[in-house]
């Protein structure tokens, strides 16, 4: 079924409103898209994005396909080589940098600002998106 256009009204049932975010929205996307059909004819060249957690799910994801549209990445992981093992997966012409940047130590954080900034990148955009939504994995060390 499509449900484009569906309104939820108070009466709503639970049934309709979990067809409504279950269905595509105007814009043709929903629950189902991925990034890649989100970005299927853009082309990122020249544009740079840095992203943190980019070792792994959403960050690893969000990365790959910016990559293969592409765009320059700078990905951080809290380690460097957990980053350089992410990005040398990936397709496309863009540059793939690797940075460590371990959010719980300030001073982690801190020489990643200057790696970031010693690359001469000037950045499109940062998705901070290192964390965790179900555990408390950060123990400052600061
Ligand atoms: N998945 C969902 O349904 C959902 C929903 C709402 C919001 N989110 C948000 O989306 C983000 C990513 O979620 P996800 O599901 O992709 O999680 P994930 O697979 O657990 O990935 C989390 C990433 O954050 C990194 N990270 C955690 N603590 C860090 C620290 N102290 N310093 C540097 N990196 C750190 C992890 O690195 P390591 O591999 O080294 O641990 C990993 O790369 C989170 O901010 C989460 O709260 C997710």
């Amino acid at each position: 079924m499509d449900g484009r256009g569906l309104v939820i009204s108070g009466r709503t049932s639970g049934k309709n409103i979990m067809l409504a975010l279950w269905a595509n929205g105007i814009n043709g996307y929903g629950y189902h898209t991925t990034a890649a059909q989100c970005t299927e004819r853009k082309d990122l060249t020249n544009k740079t994005y840095a992203i943190t957690g980019v070792n792994s799910g959403l960050g690893y994801e969000t990365g790959r396909v910016l990559a293969l549209r592409n765009a320059n990445i700078i990905g951080l992981a809290r380690t460097k080589e957990k980053a350089e093992i992410a990005l040398c997966d990936w397709q496309g012409t863009g540059e793939k940098i690797a940075i460590a940047c371990d959010l719980s130590d300030i001073k982690s954080v801190q020489k990643a600002v200057d790696d970031v900034r010693d690359t001469g990148k000037p950045i499109d955009a940062i998705i901070a998106n290192a964390g965790s939504p179900a555990r408390n994995l950060y123990c400052h060390a600061y």
